[in-house]
């Protein structure tokens, strides 16, 4: 079990530290269980700790669809800061208080152990560059968002929200619900509209999404976009809002999940030694200061 002493340095959120959401993701998806049933998501929920409980209450209850339009028109313009990759990076580091660095592992040694492990596995260098860049987006933290608008399932919003969505009673709670037009299947949407004419809870994932957009190929875009959207890559969910590129692309998102959740653990990196490989790799793709 992991200490709470690496926490966001920001007031208000209920959760010990900005890894509590993903090590509770590894409760929830335990590596040996792929396939579980629907008595332990249940079991899942009543052995949650009540600060991610309270996580995802506040998650869903403040996720409506005019707060993430309001958040993509606060920060797509992209105007805050000019930064490479590895100054982002250096920058999300910040974002933590390293009272006990022996416990916890820096946000960048999370990216370095999911880039190493798919570059261990053969996949090719865009692939590799995902894993180190994939939570990048989680800065918003530093531009003043609470965690609950950060990190957490992402879900489509203006539309009915699915039952497979953890702690989904939580939604009761969510103005959107009480939205005539919002509580079909496919609510505002044309149904196989394609999930890039869907408006996404706001979160980590859209956000760098928009950073890298025009750089990355699609596959490596699909990963960074939807990485967290487990009700769709692990539960299945909302494929009437899909087209067929985005079934194609999902096998991608899904090929990325094991390395997100499955490649955490107490082995230090040597970011030192291992920062001229992705230096290198970070000047293929992304070169030169982007735009957050
Ligand atoms: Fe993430
Ligand atoms: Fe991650």
């Amino acid at each position: 079990m992991k200490s709470n002493s690496r926490s966001i340095v920001r007031g208000g959120s209920p959760l010990s530290g900005l890894d509590a959401w993903e090590e509770d993701l590894l409760r929830r998806y335990p590596e040996a269980d792929n396939k579980r049933d629907e008595d332990a998501f249940r079991d899942y929920e009543d052995e949650t700790r009540p600060g991610v409980k309270e996580f995802y209450r506040l998650n869903h209850h403040r996720q409506t669809l005019q707060f993430a339009q309001g958040k993509k028109a606060q920060y797509l313009g992209l105007n805050r800061r000019r930064m490479t990759v590895w100054e982002a990076l250096e920058f999300l580091n910040e974002l933590i208080d390293d009272s006990d660095p022996d416990i916890d592992l820096p946000q960048i040694e999370h990216l370095l152990q999911t880039a190493e492990a798919i570059r261990a596995d053969g996949h090719p260098r865009w692939f590799i560059l995902v894993g180190l860049i994939h939570d990048l987006g989680k800065i918003l933290c530093l531009f003043g968002e609470e965690q609950w608008a950060v990190v957490g399932d992402t879900f489509p919003l203006g539309c009915r929200f699915s039952e497979k969505i953890v702690f989904h009673e939580f939604f009761a709670g969510n103005p959107d619900r009480g939205v005539a037009k919002y509580s079909t299947p496919a609510g505002i949407y044309r149904e196989g509209c394609g999930l890039d004419s869907v408006t996404m809870s706001w979160g980590h994932d859209e956000y760098l999404f928009h950073v890298v957009k025009d750089r990355l190929p699609e596959p490596a875009l699909y990963m960074i976009r939807y990485h967290s959207f487990y009700a769709a890559h692990r539960e299945g969910e909302y494929g009437s809002l899909m087209n067929d590129r985005d079934r194609e692309m999902f096998s991608w998102v899904r090929a990325f999940n094991p390395y997100d959740l499955y490649t955490k653990s107490g082995q230090r990196m040597d970011v030192a030694a291992l920062r001229p490989f992705y230096e290198e790799l970070i000047s293929e793709y992304l070169p030169g200061e982007l735009s957050w």
